[in-house]
């Protein structure tokens, strides 16, 4: 995505600190940051602190001397893709609601075209307050956006709503806001990933080494195109993305019950989980006790879920995943012609440094009218997206 500008307004609250790192992170993803700070915010930290960061110089002051031959306001306003204004308290709410713009932040907010996003944080009672409410409601109606609060204890010692939404979260869902690409509006995606599990007593259990990364970067990919994005994954270490309705699986018969069930009404579905194809024969209910014999367990097929579906497919777009240690070509065109895929995408596990648990990976992929596509080693995030170019370009 190329860099895009966010013009973050910083007003005066004890939750300021925590905008800090919100702009790290935005700076983290290539987004240029320019920061205009109410006069009661430069109280609470200081501008350097968000120069440093941000790497622009930080305006609060509107009739300080002009750096340039420009009028801060209006150039702001102009270069924003984006405003955030956080923590968004109750005065600049009012302020905004009611038209007036009398400094740098509440002009700049008036003179802009880029949407703009609150994050309000502010004690639970003035949050409550119906003028306050009645203000969001009114800017909402307006379209403006809102990351509402969360509930918990706040600087005052209180306990409710009024909390500042986790940091992360407002930057990922600012990031997915600048998102270039917004191609996949309306649609139903349905990813699956991870490993999954099959018991073998209560304490023990066999999986394998799929880290989860490559489904969530496709998952997170369909998010930010637009897409309403269903993600069933095993068992893994990653964090729930935001805006995903996330729903955690351990065995085959899990996954194959709730792929089945958003099966029909998905437009494209993504199999990347790595699905145990066996499952212990027998469960043991007792914890089994070592003996002086080997211990011997008999595995039986389970479910191919993808076959499934290529079996039961009618509009969907449906998209495999196929780890091989050899022959990739061949063993990928076999597995997308017997479980009646649209892609398949194959990648040579004996690779160093791609694949599992890594944040990269080299892959080929391949669609049913014969067609090869070769790429170069790159982040999951980045094959998500060559993966969603491919299918978008067929539609
Ligand atoms: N898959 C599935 N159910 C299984 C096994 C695999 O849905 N029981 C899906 C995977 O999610 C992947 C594709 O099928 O998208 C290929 O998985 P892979 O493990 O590479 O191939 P298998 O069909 O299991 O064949 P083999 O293990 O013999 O290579």
């Amino acid at each position: 995505m190329s860099s895009k500008s966010v013009v973050v307004g910083i007003c005066g609250g004890i939750a300021v600190y925590k905008a800090l790192d919100i702009i790290s992170r935005l700076k983290k993803k290539d987004v240029n940051v320019y920061v205009i700070m109410t006069k009661s915010s430069t109280e609470f930290v200081s501008p350097l602190s968000f120069q440093s960061l941000s790497q622009n110089m930080v305006i609060s002051d509107m009739f300080e001397e002009p750096r340039a031959w420009e009028i801060q306001h209006i150039s702001l306003a102009k270069k924003a893709d984006l405003m955030l204004i956080v923590p968004a308290t109750a005065n600049i709410i009012g302020k905004v609601a009611n038209g007036i713009a009398d400094d740098m932040l509440s002009t700049t907010i008036m003179a802009t075209k880029a949407p703009v996003v609150f994050a309000p944080a502010m004690n639970t009672n003035m949050y409550q307050n119906p003028i306050v409410q009645d203000n969001i409601k009114r800017l909402k109606s307006f379209n403006y956006k809102f990351i509402l609060p969360s509930s918990g204890r706040l600087a005052c010692g209180d306990v409710g709503e009024g909390k500042l939404a986790d940091t992360e979260y407002i930057s990922e869902v600012v990031y997915s806001m600048l998102y270039d690409k917004k191609d996949l509006c309306n649609k139903e995606v349905l990813v699956t990933a991870g490993p999954t599990v099959s018991y073998i007593d209560p304490v023990r259990y066999i999986t394998n080494r799929s880290s989860g990364k490559m489904g969530y970067a496709i998952a997170e990919e369909a998010r930010d195109r637009g897409a309403n994005v269903t993600l069933i994954s095993g068992p893994c270490a990653l964090k729930k993305p935001y805006g995903i309705n996330v729903i955690d699986i351990n065995t085959n018969e899990e996954m194959y019950n709730k792929v089945l069930e958003y099966y029909d009404k998905s437009d494209i579905v993504i199999k990347s989980a790595a699905v145990a194809d066996y499952k212990t024969k027998t469960y043991s209910e007792k914890k089994i006790k070592k003996s002086e014999d080997d211990l011997k367990i008999t595995f039986v097929r389970d479910n191919d879920i993808l076959k499934t579906l290529g079996d039961r497919k009618h509009n969907q777009i449906l998209v495999g995943f196929a780890a091989e240690s050899n022959d990739l070509i061949e063993n990928a065109t076999n597995k997308m012609n017997k479980k009646n895929l649209d892609y398949i995408v194959a990648n040579d596990i004996t690779l160093k440094d791609t694949g599992f648990s890594s944040d990269h990976n080299l892959v080929t992929i391949l669609s049913r009218d014969g067609k090869v596509y070769n790429f170069d080693k790159m982040t999951k995030r980045k094959i998500a997206r060559e993966l969603f170019n491919l299918l978008n370009k067929k539609r």
